[in-house]
């Protein structure tokens, strides 16, 4: 019997490089990035044409959410061929001259690795559901009827019968997304030659989808991190070829597990993302719950402590595809937009991005980019968003559940990018009709307006980008939290003698934050609140300066 990975020692102890400090990586959800050839859906060759934008914003590094065949039910996350591309966003060869072309420009390529499940339709399934003794049933989770009452992800049971072998299977997300079965050495085979077939093309790493899935514990009736999770990761990571490459994990993973799978001596993954400052502020998916601007502060010095403590990586990030935007649930989005800027978007800029971590943004939030609001389900694509519409309709009165929905769907980072500010052709997404509604507040909200604009969201995330870029203190220093107040976070970032110290208020003015051996020596590099007493200690709702002392430039 085969038990959980210990302590591995004397195994691969870690490079320099392993610390990724000056990656900026931007994510881009190929479906709503840039149209380039007028169907109405974001394809590679946009993404390509879109470089100039990355290259002038800052960033280094693109994690393209999945761009593989696929049927499309959970957009791409539901994967019938691993290595092919999806036929609206181009072919291997479009894939191929874009890689090629971020690389030339200096831009590391990450993809997206989804291996605790394929879609319905890959040819493993087709072939697994067909009969109980195909060689291909066992690279999936079967059961004579339900093991448990696992509940989907997406609603409704997690278990679906199968005619044809009278059977059910196991799909921890939509039910065209049938669970493999990673006991199978040959399923992990698979999954491995995966990765090496897009190494092999060079790829710079890949963000792994729902990693802790694959690993379930039946014995104890948890959906995700079973004993043997550590022994996959390392099987899939571990090994010389790909042990180089950056890699980050969607793991729900509390303080323990992420020593397990990030520590430099477990020869794992190279970093998680962790989500308790993501789940503040709502009670479930689809409710808002009373939060202060001091939770998120606690668990972000929380987190920034326990890591650099330990040396394990940090994952920087507000916004995905599966998160409404942060500024509209734990900013304030609308009191506090000055015409064409976000005052909330700046100050979390500075105050996220200077922090001790990996800076990950998400496409549309360098412009403040805030949720929708749609009050006809048929607005709305994300699987999870209509069956819940659906589970719910006439059990809930529809304004609350069209209320929820805006809320909480995922489509509200899943809208296309709203580039220029010309209404009749789309915001500059597409000559085409978009596949799913531009965001409501487009015609407030988009890159051209937003850089006309003084108070420009962009031209303060590219000058956040820029003082990362150029210290080393920012990169490599120690962090300290230096809060006095209640409603404010003042943190210091620390390397010889350069010293950046960032102040941010919260939701209301607050007076007497900054430490008190501010002097002189210190300059501000950066203010989303132009002002002409830049010591001065009292600060508006979401104001942030940035101050710098002894930078070598
Ligand atoms: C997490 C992904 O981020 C999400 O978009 C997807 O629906 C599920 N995993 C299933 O792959
Ligand atoms: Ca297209």
């Amino acid at each position: 019997m085969r038990t959980a990975r210990a302590g591995i020692k004397g195994e691969y102890m870690g490079t320099e490089n392993d610390r990724f400090n000056d990656w900026v990586v931007y994510q881009i959800y190929p479906r709503s990035f840039c149209d380039s050839n007028g169907d109405g859906i974001g394809d590679l060759n946009g993404i390509r044409q879109k470089i100039p934008h990355l290259l002038d914003l800052g960033v280094n590094a693109v994690w393209i959410s999945p761009c593989y065949k696929s049927p499309n039910y959970d957009n791409g996350y539901d994967i019938a061929d691993y290595r092919d591309i999806m036929d609206e966003f181009g072919t291997l060869d479009d894939w191929k001259r874009l890689a090629a072309e971020l690389h030339a420009n200096g831009i590391r390529l990450v993809m997206d690795l989804v291996v605790n499940h394929t879609s319905s339709e890959h040819r493993w399934f087709r072939e697994a559901r067909q009969s109980r003794d195909n060689p291909y049933h066992d690279y999936y989770i079967w059961a004579d009827k339900p093991r448990n009452d696992w509940h989907s992800l997406f609603g409704g049971s997690a278990w679906e019968y199968n005619p044809a072998t009278n059977e059910y299977y196991l799909h921890s997300f939509a039910v065209q997304q049938p669970d493999l079965n990673w006991e199978n050495p040959a399923v992990r085979r698979e999954c491995c030659d995966i990765v090496d077939f897009w190494t092999d093309l060079g790829v710079d790493g890949f963000r792994c989808d729902a990693l802790d899935f694959i690993a379930k514990d039946f014995d104890r009736g948890r959906m995700l991190n079973g004993p043997y999770l550590h022994e996959y990761i390392h099987e899939l990571f571990g090994r010389e070829k790909v042990r180089h490459l950056f890699t980050v994990g969607e793991c729900q993973s509390d303080e323990q597990t992420i020593c397990d799978i990030c520590g430099k001596t477990r020869d794992e993954l190279k970093s998680v993302f962790q989500f308790e400052h993501i789940h503040l502020g709502r009670s479930d998916k689809y409710t808002p719950a009373p939060y202060t601007g001091d939770e998120i502060r606690n668990v972000l010095v929380k987190w920034q402590d326990f890591t650099a403590a330990r040396d394990l990586n940090y994952i920087l990030f507000t916004d995905n595809h599966d998160q409404p935007y942060y500024i509209s649930r734990l900013g304030n989005d609308r009191a506090r937009r000055c015409p064409g800027a976000s005052r909330s978007a700046t100050a979390y800029a500075a105050m996220f991005y200077l922090l001790r971590g990996i800076p990950f943004l998400y496409e549309g939030q360098e412009f403040g980019s805030a949720n929708s609001r749609y009050d006809d389900i048929a607005a709305f694509n994300d699987v999870e968003s209509v069956n819940y519409y659906h589970a719910n309709e006439g059990k809930k009165p529809h304004d609350l559940l069209i209320r929820e929905i805006n809320y909480g769907s995922r489509d509200n980072t899943r809208r296309p990018m709203a580039w220029t500010d010309d209404p009749a052709h789309h915001f500059g997404f597409t000559t085409g009709e978009p596949w799913l509604p531009m965001p409501s507040r487009a015609a407030e909200i988009n890159l051209a307006r937003d850089l006309a604009s003084e108070k420009s969201v962009y031209r303060f995330y590219r000058e956040v980008l820029r003082l990362r870029a150029s210290s080393d203190a920012v990169k490599d220093g120690v962090f300290r939290d230096l809060t006095r107040t209640p409603g404010s976070f003042v943190y210091s970032r620390t390397l010889g003698d350069e010293e950046i110290i960032v102040a941010v208020a919260f939701e209301r003015p607050v007076s007497g934050i900054l430490p008190a051996d501010l002097t002189a020596a210190y300059r501000p590099v950066l203010m989303n609140l132009p002002t002409e007493t830049p010591f001065s200690d009292a600060f508006s709702p979401f104001e942030v300066r940035v101050y710098r002392k002894n930078a070598a430039q």
